[in-house]
């Protein structure tokens, strides 16, 4: 691996930490993840994981990683630790959905969001937004080599150039091609309810997470981060029967 990243520190072990900790194994990373239960309650995970993987606490998978994960409920966000994040480049997956998150008048009326939030609580960190707009079941089965037929894409928003290139060479190694949407600010191109969000990945239908997995390339998703309106993008409103987080 020529890039000085060698491991993956992961804050948030569900359903997309556990499938980005599977994409980074495979493609050569070590892997340390953790949750709010402690680690002890990740065995099963790790030793499926094999040999490259462990668990520990949030401040130890912080303190780990060359480059950490945050993939846990937006409203748990200031309990991401700070100081071993001091520094590092921090992938934000995080959406913010009032029916489980909770209102946050502040994200409602525009006057924030979501990473700009985390990007706040870890002022000496470089936020990337990335991985919040794919469905984690496509996510773990939409990764191809770099150059093969039918690879997908995903947009990624910051403000560090350095961090950007980080969080692109990670994505390209764990299967994905990169859009880069821009500062963290224009991240409302590709959050819940837009056509960048989840749609592509299920083949173009609004009920993406009812559909099989569909590669989409760079073109389509620079396409759709186009097609994005910022008032929908902010007051965006999903189906009643969208569960971001269900479990089968
Ligand atoms: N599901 C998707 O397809 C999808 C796609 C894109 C983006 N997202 C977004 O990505 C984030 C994670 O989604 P998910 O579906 O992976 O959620 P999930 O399956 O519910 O997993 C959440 C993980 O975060 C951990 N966690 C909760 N609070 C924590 C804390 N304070 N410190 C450390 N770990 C904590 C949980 O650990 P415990 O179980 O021990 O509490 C669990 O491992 C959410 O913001 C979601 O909106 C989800």
């Amino acid at each position: 691996m020529s890039s000085d990243i060698k491991t993956i520190g992961l804050i948030g072990a569900g359903h997309i930490g556990g499938v980005l900790a599977e994409l980074a194994v495979t493609a050569g990373y070590n892997v340390v993840l953790s949750n709010s239960r402690g680690p002890e309650t990740l065995t099963e995970t790790v030793e499926a994981l094999g040999p490259h993987a462990s668990a520990a606490s949030a401040a130890s998978a912080a303190e780990s990683g060359d480059l950490v994960v945050v993939s846990i409920p937006f409203v748990a966000y200031e309990s991401v630790p700070v100081e071993p994040l001091a520094g590092k480049t921090v992938i934000d997956t995080n959406n913010y959905y009032p029916a489980r998150d909770g209102v946050f008048p502040a994200i409602e009326d525009g006057s924030t969001s979501a990473s700009k939030l985390l990007a706040g609580h870890l002022p000496a960190s470089h936020v990337v937004k990335a991985f919040n707009g794919i469905l984690f079941s496509h996510l773990a089965s939409l990764g191809r080599p770099a150059g093969a037929p039918g690879r997908s894409a995903l947009p990624i928003a910051g403000d560090d150039a350095e961090a950007k290139a980080q969080v692109t060479d990670f994505l390209h190694r764990i299967g994905y091609d990169v859009v880069d949407a821009g500062p963290l600010a224009e991240d409302w191109r590709f959050r819940p309810a837009t056509p960048a969000y989840g749609i592509p990945f299920g083949g173009g239908r609004p009920d993406f997470w009812a559909a099989d997995p569909h590669p989409a390339g760079a073109d389509e998703i620079r396409r759709r981060l186009q097609e994005a309106e910022p008032v929908r993008a902010l007051g965006g409103e999903l189906p009643d029967d969208y569960d971001p987080v269900r479990r089968d």
